[in-house]
């Protein structure tokens, strides 16, 4: 594979600190459930078995840049895709989210635990049919689930509201899960490698909720293992972190090495900015609840968010922005709504 020459779109531009001919967008979830042509082509098949069928995933990754012009496709797949794909007992249960055949709560437990080895060929067929299909202003972003949040599905066995069991062994039991992550890391680099070498244009870490740390345990228990994922592709293409809930992590996060910072919608811009180690492009940060408040609402939040981003950049703090939401698109947002906001964040100088 030749990796595409993405030099001139505007969502590379903008993660490698240059100025882009506009601000680029993409929304986490603009995949899915909010459209009908999504639900049109997953009727009756699995969700996790849609991910390993290569026209399909290509299909549903391509929907919403088709309809929204957005600068950037997110692939579509899942955080557990890695895990299913090495042999785990995984499922994902609609309204809940992944569900384990088994928790892993014992050392014996992390011993079992299968480790992906080989490239995942079902996704590397369909980023070729995304690529197919993209033209050279729009990025393909691949993404993979960090191994604290996957960790805490694996532990939990499901999802859940306060991640006690994970917290739990954490500290009363830190070899066994600091050998849960150094097993975690390389499944997740594997995946993370079957995207590169299938000719992703950038990626993201999502560290959904590493929130619920303290800053202590984030950078004694997390953060080495993240920062390590982000270094094996360190030059190769740019790399975003994020995370639901981390205002107060922010710095920390940003020591694991990212260009780019997801910021939710809780903080600021420019104030997520000061926190980091050093000057990082900022993505981010629309409540997408706002996306069923109506234009109005949203323009003058787009109006808001793109003059702290400009605040910061001329601070000195960030080097430049990309546009998203602070979280995902919910499932009942008008698509309508979205291509309107994107027309919005596009227009507005
Ligand atoms: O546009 C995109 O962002 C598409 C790709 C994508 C999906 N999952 C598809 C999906 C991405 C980037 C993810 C990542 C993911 N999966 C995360 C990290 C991002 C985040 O939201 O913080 C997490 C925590 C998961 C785990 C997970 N998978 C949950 C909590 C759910 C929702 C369960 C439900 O039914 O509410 C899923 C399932 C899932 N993954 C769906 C989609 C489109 C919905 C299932 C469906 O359409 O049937």
């Amino acid at each position: 594979m030749t990796r595409r020459d993405l030099t001139h779109a505007p969502l590379v531009e903008a993660a490698l600190g240059r100025t882009p001919r506009r601000t680029p967008v993409w929304f986490m979830r603009q995949a899915g459930r909010s459209l009908p042509e999504y639900r049109a082509v997953r009727e009756g098949i699995d969700m996790l078995d849609s991910c390993f069928i290569p026209e399909l995933l290509a299909e549903i990754t391509v929907q919403p840049v088709r309809r929204h012009d957005m600068d950037g496709a997110i692939l579509f797949s899942d955080i557990v895709v890695p895990l299913k794909a090495a042999g785990v007992d995984v499922d994902i249960v609609p309204g809940r989210g992944p569900v384990m055949g088994s928790p892993v709560r014992s050392r014996g437990d992390v011993d079992k635990l299968p480790v992906l080895e080989d490239a995942v060929p079902e996704v590397a067929a369909g980023i070729e049919a995304v690529l197919g299909e993209l033209n050279d202003s729009q990025a393909l972003i691949g993404f993979v689930g960090a191994p604290f949040t996957l960790a805490s599905y694996l532990i939990e066995g499901g999802p859940s509201k306060n991640h006690e069991k994970t917290k739990a062994m954490m500290h009363a039991e830190p070899d066994t899960w600091h050998a849960l992550m150094r097993r975690l890391v390389p499944t997740i680099m594997s995946f993370l490698k079957t995207q590169v070498d299938a000719g992703i244009d950038a990626m993201q870490l999502f560290d959904s909720w590493a929130g619920f740390l303290t800053e202590a345990d984030y950078r004694e228990h997390v953060l080495p293992y993240s920062a390590e994922i982000l270094a094996s592709v360190e030059g190769v293409i740019p790399r975003i972190h994020f995370g639901v809930a981390t205002g107060e992590l922010l710095g920390a996060m940003s020591e694991a090495g990212s260009e780019v910072m997801g910021v939710d919608w809780r903080v600021p811009l420019d104030t997520a900015a000061t926190r980091f180690a050093s000057p990082r492009v900022l993505q981010g940060n629309l409540d997408p609840a706002l996306l069923l408040a109506g234009s109005d609402v949203i323009r003058a939040e787009v109006i808001r968010i793109k003059d702290e981003a400009a605040r910061a950049i001329a601070s000195g703090t960030a080097t430049g922005h990309i546009f998203n939401l602070g979280h995902g698109v919910l499932p009942t947002t008008d698509p309508d709504a979205i291509t309107e906001a994107v027309r919005i964040i596009h227009e507005e100088a």
